[in-house]
């Protein structure tokens, strides 16, 4: 079978697509394992190393275009035997905000590419999309959000991701696909900066005190927000993926598991996961913006749903810490 990951080349995209390549299958349209022959990782960038080569009996191939075009899209829905990981996204709040054509263009038009490409191929093909938190907000959201809480986005961003839940539902529901929305929490920790991030400074408290880097934190120590590392990330949109379908039932969108942790907390962890590395120095000084977008988010996240399908999150934050500099400082990556 053929795996497709739009965004393929970005932050989840890159370690989905390794993640994909040592577990060389997934459950097919029939819902039965197949093996992966073919792994294309699509994007409007150039991803590293080369265009085409093979791992270990699978074909990997980066194809860079705009997931907006359509006809782009139907090229890479070019067999019956597949199944999509849907990525790709002007992927943040604060982008969206600076440009709400493209984030209609690119979040709504192109998502809605791929799911008429999907229903235009026989069979059931499973897309995992990736959705986000940022489904939640407003001044009446509860403060535990979850699988049943109203959705009352207050950004473009959040607004594509839930219309995206929705269209996903009915997708589902008419049998053009077997769709499934995986709502994610902050996914910590990406290894460089990130322009128009919002909750860039999330992953620079870590990445920049671990690079011997001083970091200034815009938000009070007791606020609070959610996260889970890239690899519990990864491995949980892998076992969304195969999930059997019936045990989703109509909403067919689950929140992820998450640490729902303040900034203090996220420092001990590093400091207790740092070993003999020399941190930057830590300072703290509001922003009162973000504060206050930060106070206004939810206090925590209700995931049964989630728990119940196996989805999984990190004994604790230093897991996260250990994890990053297995992966980006220390590894071979
Ligand atoms: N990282 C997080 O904290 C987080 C949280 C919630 C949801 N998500 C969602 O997860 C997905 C992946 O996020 P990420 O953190 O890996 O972001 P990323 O920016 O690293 O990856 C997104 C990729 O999509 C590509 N892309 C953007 N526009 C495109 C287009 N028009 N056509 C084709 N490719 C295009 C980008 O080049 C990029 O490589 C996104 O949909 C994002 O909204 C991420």
């Amino acid at each position: 079978m053929k795996a497709l990951i739009t965004g393929g080349v970005g932050f989840i995209g890159a370690q989905l697509a390794r993640a994909l390549l040592d577990r060389g299958v997934l459950s097919g349209v029939t819902g039965e394992e197949e093996a992966i022959d073919e792994l294309v990782l699509f994007d409007s960038v150039e991803g590293p190393g080369l265009s085409e080569e093979k791992a270990g009996g699978i074909v990997v191939r980066r194809v860079v275009g705009d997931v907006s075009d359509q006809e782009t899209v139907r090229g890479l829905l070019d067999r019956d035997d597949l199944s999509v990981f849907h990525l790709a996204a002007v992927p943040s709040t604060l982008a969206a905000e600076m440009d709400f054509d493209l984030a209609m263009r690119v979040n709504l038009d192109g998502s809605r590419h791929l799911f008429e490409g999907l229903r235009a191929r026989a069979g059931l093909q499973r897309l995992v999309f990736l959705s986000s938190i940022a489904v939640f907000g407003g001044t009446r959201m509860p403060r535990y959000v979850g699988d049943l809480v109203k959705q009352t986005p207050q950004s473009t961003y959040g607004i594509t991701k839930a219309i995206l839940e929705l269209l996903i539902n009915d997708y589902t529901r008419k049998g053009f696909l077997d769709g499934r929305s995986a709502r994610l929490p902050n996914v910590i920790i990406r290894p460089e900066k990130m322009k128009l991030q919002s909750s860039g400074f999330i992953n620079g408290l870590f990445r920049e005190p671990l690079n011997g880097e001083d970091f200034e934190l815009p938000v009070p120590l007791d606020t609070v927000t959610h996260v889970l590392g890239c690899r519990a990330i990864v491995q949980n949109l892998i076992r969304l993926h195969e999930v059997d379908g019936g045990r989703l039932g109509e909403d067919r969108a689950v929140g992820f598991p998450c640490h729902s942790v303040t900034f203090q907390e996220m420092i001990d962890a590093l400091q207790a996961a740092r070993g003999d590395r020399r941190l930057g120095k830590i300072t703290v000084n509001p922003d009162p913006i973000l504060t206050k977008a930060y106070q206004m988010g939810p206090r925590d996240c209700e995931t049964a749903r989630a728990n119940e399908l196996g989805l999984q999150k990190e004994a604790n934050l230093e897991e996260i810490v250990h994890d990053y500099i297995d992966d980006y400082l220390e590894g071979e990556r």
